[in-house]
């Protein structure tokens, strides 16, 4: 019998300095895919986001818009809860680090932990600050004198505050990554963050409340106010109620995969880990990292401001369509260029006549017939997949095609295959497999003409609709996790929505949706 796990998933809290784009999408939906994933498959899955609302980024933004930072946070975080909503995103919880219970207890908790192990310490720090990074930054971050990645000049401070010994930590933590304990996936990023361990030194972990006192104030002493990321990065066992609810944290904690993006590995895969170390907590199982929306080949950023509007494209196109655009057209781990015109082009071409087609000519075809049931296993091997498939399936794929029919392969090839991609996190190698599925069956049809059949052998036809109806349903069993809607939308057409697949007995087909519409020019 299958055990249930427990499976606790986090994306990073987003600044509130502006709205929201793409690229935030991008990680939103890539978490709710394995989130839901992980509840399809018996797991009980816990998954929090929030919003990072301290520090000089935020006030800076609060006084250009002339409004306190708790009146700015306060109207902001309702554009990333409706983004969040529009996307059919399925978090279980939301946490604000200006939330002073929820969140400032435990981030103090941690504080005193780390300070009782004496890793915090007083001293002076002199470096140049990014605000757009919320960090120091180094020589070689600069170009011209301006941050690569945010094309500002960084500020020179100077000033007495709470360093964190984070050296002391480079040690264990590379030991912790080599011997397993903890999976950083991609492996090129577990390899940079092995070199970045190389030059890791002793943190700034707070700022003069003088200077910056929209924050989480120090423990016992409130002249100085809280680095924003030991604040931030503290969320994660904050919201699970670390130091203020010791059942719950101890249910959840370790996370299994913290998703982030590559701009922020360090904070995650360093400084975050010798935090965990330092108050002696399990690590996080997991840290998967995404890589970049560009736009002509440079980052969508709202510093840069060559953002795309979400909700925009949410409101032309819905949220499935878009879900679909982010895990099939965008590489899960790689950098992408997003453009309305490759986004229209898989709409068109991957939904609308995709799978939108396939669902709607099968089912026309099955209103020859009042509904079709399962045929005999004598029936059912007549009737291979005949098609050569070229470079969509695998050599190992291509052989057993040639030999089996459709519902066989749905069972023994691709759901084997898709959970395997699904288990190494490799959401767009999965999505694809189903795509070449529905092109497989679009082949069936025509191999067979199948609409032909209906009229001349209909006993041979009941069988071939079987395997296209069966497969069909798979497959949109497998969609759940990425297109939620358009699954449920798929299975209730068929007539199977509430029906375990072993049960499947017949199908009958209910009202023929169009699940997605060709835009007017
Ligand atoms: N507040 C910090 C995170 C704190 S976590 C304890 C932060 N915020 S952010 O708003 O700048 O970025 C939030 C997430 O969005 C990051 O994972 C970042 O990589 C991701 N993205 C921001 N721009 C992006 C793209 N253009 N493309 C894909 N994701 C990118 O960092």
């Amino acid at each position: 019998m299958k055990t249930t796990n427990k499976f606790f998933i986090t994306t990073s809290i987003p600044y509130l300095n502006a709205a929201p784009h793409l690229g935030h999408s991008l990680e939103y939906v890539e978490s709710d895919v394995i989130a839901r994933y992980q509840r399809m498959i018996g797991n009980d899955v816990f998954f929090l986001t929030g919003a990072d609302e301290h520090g000089a980024k935020i006030v800076r933004s609060a006084q250009k818009a002339e409004k306190s930072p708790r009146q700015f946070v306060d109207t902001q975080v309702k554009i990333y809860q409706k983004l969040l909503n529009a996307l059919n995103i399925s978090n279980d919880d939301f946490i604000r680090t200006s939330d002073e219970i929820r969140h400032w207890q435990g981030a103090c908790v941690l504080w005193k932990k780390l300070y009782d192990a004496g890793d915090i310490y007083k001293g002076t720090y002199r470096g140049l600050y990014c605000v757009g990074h919320e960090a120091f930054i180094t020589e070689k971050d600069l170009q011209n004198g301006a941050c690569i990645d945010h094309k500002t000049i960084p500020e020179q401070i100077e000033e007495d505050n709470y360093l964190f010994r984070l050296s002391k930590y480079t040690l264990p933590i590379r030991k912790a990554i080599e011997k397993g304990d903890i999976a950083i996936i991609p492996e090129t990023r577990k390899n940079e963050t092995l070199k970045m361990l190389d030059e890791a030194e002793d943190i700034s972990f707070s700022r003069p409340s003088k200077d910056i006192a929209w924050g989480v104030p120090v423990p016992g002493d409130s002249t100085q106010t809280m680095y924003v990321w030991c604040d931030a990065l503290s969320n994660y066992i904050t919201a699970i109620g670390y130091g203020r609810d010791n059942d719950n944290f101890g249910k959840w904690w370790p996370a299994d995969a913290q998703i982030i993006g590559k701009d922020i590995l360090r904070f995650h895969s360093v400084i975050w880990l010798a935090m965990l170390m330092s108050a002696k907590l399990a690590l996080p199982k997991t840290i998967f990292v995404h890589g970049w929306i560009h736009v002509e080949g440079e980052k969508m950023s709202k510093t840069i401001g060559n953002v795309v509007e979400p909700l925009q494209l949410i409101n032309k196109y819905g949220a499935d369509a878009v879900r679909f655009y982010l895990i099939h057209e965008i590489s899960t781990l790689g950098d992408s260029d997003y453009s309305e015109e490759c986004f229209v082009k898989a709409h068109e071409g991957l939904l609308v006549k995709g799978v939108g087609n396939l669902l709607s000519r099968t089912a026309t075809m099955v209103n020859n017939f009042d509904f079709v049931s399962k045929p005999s296993l004598d029936a059912l091997v007549r009737f291979p997949f005949k098609t050569n498939l070229g470079e969509l399936v695998t050599n190992t794929e291509k052989a057993s095609l040639e030999s089996m029919a459709p519902a066989f392969w749905v069972d023994d090839v691709l759901e084997p295959a898709y959970h395997s991609a699904m288990a190494s996190y490799s959401l767009n190698e999965a999505i694809k497999k189903l795509w070449t599925l529905f092109h497989m069956l679009d082949q069936y049809i025509e191999e067979y003409k199948v609409y032909k059949i209906v009229k001349e052998k209909p006993e041979d036809a009941k069988v071939m609709l079987w395997h296209l109806l069966y497969s069909i349903a798979s497959g949109a069993l497998l969609l759940k996790p990425f297109m939620p809607d358009t699954a449920e939308k798929i299975l209730t057409t068929l007539g199977v929505e509430n029906i375990p697949k072993e049960s499947w007995k017949e199908f009958r087909i209910g009202e023929i949706p169009h699940l997605f519409s060709k835009l007017e020019k």
